[in-house]
């Protein structure tokens, strides 16, 4: 499973690419407005950090505007995806953009297999299933990414599951036994990720062991 970052926040953007784990990074309009500055510098600056493809939301509502808007943001940089919302006129977008112009989609706020059937079915290169909202309204946001993956693979649709609206890593490790190819994920999951108390614990009781080997070669 590859992880990206879900985040237009630079610093956490550049902190994780650090680690050497980071294969992308999605964005939508609720995440670029917690910055500040220009959109389109925020978005190009995001993409020379990112070797992976970034994800950047139209917010277009008719299929003929979302197209337009989608080959302005294509044109930030290279490695733009642009993310539409599901819905009719999104499929009419995705499949215009995909096929004819060469333009990759994320087709966002999936919550259903329906839905990733048809946004595959366009030609969408990625579905953005919402784990976490769906889990906020009581229902099982996991069995969805585990149906839907196997349902896209036994229909041999090439479209990437995206596990998005990822709350906490459980749901990650959960994600990639399901057979999500991506999740992307808040830069404080990413964190919670890579700790574990016991592994606290072993390094301190190992630099105190340590320190007594050093007093006993005196
Ligand atoms: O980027 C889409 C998705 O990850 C949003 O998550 O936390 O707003 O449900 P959330």
């Amino acid at each position: 499973m590859k992880f990206f970052l879900d985040t237009a926040n630079i610093q956490e953007i550049r902190e994780a690419v650090s680690w050497g784990i980071i294969s992308g990074v999605t964005t939508n309009p609720t995440l670029v407005a917690r910055e500040e500055g220009s959109f389109e510098e925020m978005i190009k600056a995001i993409c020379q950090e990112v070797d992976g493809p970034v994800s950047v939301e139209a917010v277009s509502t008719r299929a003929e505007d979302m197209v337009v808007e989608a080959r302005r943001l294509a044109r930030f940089a290279s490695n733009v995806v642009v993310k539409i919302p599901m819905g009719v006129e999104g499929l009419k977008a995705v499949s215009q953009l995909e096929v004819t112009e060469g333009i990759h989609c994320n087709v966002t706020l999936v919550f259903s297999v329906n839905q990733a059937l048809l946004a595959a079915r366009a030609g969408a290169s990625y579905i953005s299933p919402f784990v976490g909202r769906i889990d906020d309204i009581g229902w099982d946001g996991m069995g969805l990414i585990r149906e839907m993956v196997t349902v896209l693979e036994r229909q041999k649709l090439a479209s990437q599951v995206i596990a998005a609206s990822i709350r906490h890593p459980r749901h990650v490790h959960e994600s990639a036994a399901a057979g999500a190819q991506i999740a992307t994920l808040p830069f404080s999951v990413l964190q919670q990720m890579a700790e574990h108390p016991l592994t606290d614990r072993g390094i301190q009781r190992f630099l105190a062991d340590w320190e007594k080997v050093q007093k006993n070669m005196g």
